[in-house]
């Protein structure tokens, strides 16, 4: 209960440092980044709370350090459709065997990818109470595994669906990923990669950007349309224009100031595990870092991930192709965008497990993201 008081403490923290983020001017968001720059270490709530090789550290780093050495994934471990947490589990950041929980995956996502506190413990608090098991915390990065455990009030012996369960976190219209319909939802298309890189080619000489994410998810919502007959681009689906950004201000190494460097080919491929065979051609290989990575310096935070992913969401709000349950009018600001991600991340949860114990934890972690909604 320790972590989570203190957890829950920093996000309130969190959102009175952006009491009204969507007012925020180019300056001031820039003052709040040279800020963050001047210090050399950020405090965090987490770690000194952690055991021993959970520490956090913040700051510019090259990453993975000695204790957290590559290792391809047993033939028992489970991986998914997510390369961030597949990567980090083929470095033992999470639990080598894709069996998480939701203190590993607070602890990798700010250790490894140098997101900040608010959003790794939203996007984890929301993958435990949906696709996991909120009684032991577990949850299975890839399809349902008896060592998540069944939920024991549910009595049914179903074990939860794992991050690959469709329409709760996975869905259609994924960037690289087949719709569940008509193909593997799991793995990497190399098809799909390559016409990425294509689009990146045509429109920034080969580097990823806010506007080349627009035009491949325009792209992979069309596809969907034209050749999957029960394609639903579920609520949720609302989450991931903005973890399309995370290819570019998460993934690139970080240059000298601390920023993310250019998204390039060469840097990305790796953490898709695409490796090069041809010239448009590639193989799936396990997810990995390139060789010296250096995490970006500056914690990615909620507010700067939503104005990343703005542009996307709304270009898509104006052709129609948002996911259901989401109104041009919830994207008017920065902070309706949270509200409305906040409130269909709760939807999500399912009533039979809302009153489970560990459940409120999660519950108010997720509702306790950009106050005040
Ligand atoms: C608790 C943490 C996380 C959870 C629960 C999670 C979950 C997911 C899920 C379910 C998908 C599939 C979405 C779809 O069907 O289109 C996905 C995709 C993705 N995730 Fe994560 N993720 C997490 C953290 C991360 C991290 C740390 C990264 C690092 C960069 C990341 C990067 C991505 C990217 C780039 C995609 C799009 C994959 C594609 O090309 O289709 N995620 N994630």
């Amino acid at each position: 209960m320790k972590l989570f008081a203190a957890i829950l403490l920093s996000m309130a923290s969190v959102a009175s440092a952006f009491p009204a983020f969507e007012k925020l001017t180019v300056e001031q968001l820039d003052r709040a980044r040279q800020m963050l720059d001047e210090r050399q270490v950020l405090p965090n709530p987490i770690a000194p709370i952690l055991g021993g090789n959970m520490t956090v550290t913040v700051g510019k780093k090259v990453i993975p350090d000695a204790a957290h050495p590559f290792k391809a994934p047993s033939a028992t471990a489970q991986r998914g459709p997510c390369p961030g947490l597949n990567l980090m589990a083929n470095y033992g950041y999470l639990d080598r065997e894709g069996i998480t929980n939701f203190e590993e995956l607070v602890y990798g996502q700010q250790e490894v990818m140098g997101w900040g506190l608010d959003l790794s413990t939203f996007l984890a608090a929301l993958a435990v109470a949906v696709d996991g098991n909120p009684v032991n915390q577990k949850v299975s990065i890839g399809g349902p595994d008896e060592r998540v455990g069944t939920i024991p009030l549910l009595g049914d012996g179903t074990l939860p669906g794992g991050i690959l369960k469709h329409n709760t976190y996975e869905i259609d219209s994924s960037l690289t990923r087949d719709d569940v319909a008509i193909g593997n939802n799991k793995v990497l298309n190399t098809t799909l990669w390559q016409d990425i890189w294509d689009v990146a080619d045509e429109m920034n000489g080969g580097q990823l950007n806010g506007k080349v994410m627009s035009v491949v998810r325009e792209k992979r919502y069309e596809a969907s349309v034209r050749d999957n007959p029960q394609f639903a681009f579920a609520p949720i689906g609302v989450l991931f224009f903005f973890a399309d950004q995370f290819l570019y201000n998460t993934m690139p190494t970080a240059l000298d100031n601390g920023e993310p460097g250019p998204a390039t080919r060469e840097t990305i491929s790796p953490f898709y595990g695409a490796k090069r065979t041809g010239e448009r051609t590639w193989e799936y290989v396990p997810e990995h870092l390139p060789e010296g990575w250096v995490r970006r310096a500056r914690p990615l935070s909620i507010p700067e991930a939503v104005l990343a992913g703005i542009d996307t969401v709304t270009a898509a709000a104006s052709k129609g192709q948002l996911p259901v349950g989401i109104t041009k009018e919830d994207l008017t600001s920065p902070q309706g965008v949270v509200c409305a991600v906040k409130s269909i991340a709760i939807g999500q949860v399912p009533a039979a497990v809302v009153g489970l114990q560990g459940m409120e934890m999660l519950l108010s972690s997720i509702n306790s993201i950009g106050a005040p909604c």
